[in-house]
């Protein structure tokens, strides 16, 4: 017996998109002075990390940034060599990997550090290090009444040869919210750390900015810059003008079945919606397993036969229900869920408004077992 594919939806990748939101983006930066670093963190932000980071090397990136050791060392064995900075350590991770693999690494603390430069020197390697200051965020990062300490410790195992401080880095907390006070609050304190550095002997670059100080602080490029959500085409600041970005993620269906009903009848669990009329319910084999938020009931619409179209009743678990009225709709029809959001589509922003989170978190996890992701390009 041959195996069934389970799919009943796709991820279109369009890595088309993704070029030119990362060249517009190094672009700006490059005005500035500035290289780019693009964030590929948690599976590329669910459009796949490799895809992503070749796309973005391709388009003008100089670097790729992860959290996990593990991430970075998946796109080494992707044959991905640029350079690839990993931040977030968990105990237990396997610097020794980090380093034999050419990966830089955040420090954060002194314990991070000496464990860093104990992999380096096992290794007889120099691992390069990026040392986090927090100037506000309280995450990870050093607080900055160790970091002279850190930054002394750093300076005195650079001098062994075992490590290179390559650069002093740190996080915005509110850079989506130009204008925030805590803006220039932390930059003022990240500028403190870098001359604190500087002082004690150390020629680090700084990076601080993600993608909405990236379009918003040119100020703030310093030497490198982090945009992530940017070059998935998500505009983390859409108030502050037309970015020009394009959203790369499709997410999309098809027409499994049709049907007429008429008026009285109602639809999915619960019958939270009868029609009033008769008309035509085109079926779509996906639900909340598969990535489409059963708190969308009621408000939410597909593309669907050259138009939006709303989602009748309950999402269920693998499927839900599309008013057609009366027009021809056939089995096979695509049903767009979001995307580029072109000729007034649904989007990944819209569904984040409505569900009160933001486009990050629908975007992230969208990859489920039902669903395949596919990159496509017209370019070559
Ligand atoms: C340390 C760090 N830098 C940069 C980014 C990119 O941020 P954004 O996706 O808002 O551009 C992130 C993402 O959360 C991050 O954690």
């Amino acid at each position: 017996m041959t195996e069934q594919p389970a799919h009943r939806a796709d991820l279109r990748i369009d890595v088309d998109a993704l070029r030119h939101n990362v060249a517009l983006l190094a672009e700006r930066a490059q005005r500035s002075g500035a290289r780019t670093m693009v964030v590929v963190k948690s599976d590329g932000y669910g459009h796949g990390a490799e895809v992503v980071a070749r796309a973005a090397l391709d388009a003008g990136a100089s670097a790729l940034g992860v959290a996990a050791i593990g991430e970075a060392l998946r796109l080494r064995a992707a044959g991905i060599t640029a350079p690839l900075l990993c931040w977030l350590h968990v105990p237990g991770d396997d610097f020794d990997a980090a380093v034999a693999a050419d990966v830089e690494l955040a420090a954060s603390s002194a314990a991070e550090l000496d464990a860093i430069a104990t992999a380096a020197h096992a290794r007889s390697r120099v691992a390069k290090v990026h040392l986090k200051i927090d100037t506000g965020l309280s995450r990870n990062g050093c607080p900055p009444e160790l970091w002279p300490a850190l930054v002394e410790r750093a300076a005195k195992a650079q001098a062994s040869g075992v490590l290179e401080v390559a650069a002093v880095w740190s996080h915005l907390a509110c850079a989506d919210e130009p204008g925030h006070p805590s803006i220039d609050a932390q930059a003022a304190r990240f500028q403190d750390a870098y001359e604190q550095a500087r002082a004690a002997g150390l020629t680090p670059i700084r990076h601080l900015a993600n993608s909405a100080a990236l379009l918003t602080r040119p100020d703030l490029h310093f030497e490198l810059v982090r945009p992530g959500i940017a070059a998935y085409g998500l505009d983390p600041v859409p108030h502050a003008g037309d970015h020009g970005l394009v959203p790369a993620m499709t997410f999309r269906s098809e027409v499994v079945l049709t049907k007429r009903v008429g008026p009285g009848e109602s639809v999915s669990y619960g019958h939270l919606w009868t029609a009033d009329r008769e008309c035509t319910l085109a079926l779509v084999p996906v639900g909340y397993a598969d990535g489409v938020p059963r708190n969308l009931s009621g408000r939410m619409d597909v593309w669907l036969a050259g138009r939006r179209r709303p989602v009748v009743g309950r999402v269920c678990m693998d499927q839900l229900v599309v008013c057609c009225d009366d027009d021809p709709v056939a089995v096979g029809d695509e049903v767009v869920l979001f995307g580029p959001g072109e000729q007034g589509a649904p989007t990944a922003a819209e569904w984040a408004d409505k569900l009160g989170t933001i486009h990050y978190e629908i975007v992230t996890g969208m990859f489920r077992p039902r669903v395949t992701r596919t990159p496509t390009e017209v370019a070559t």
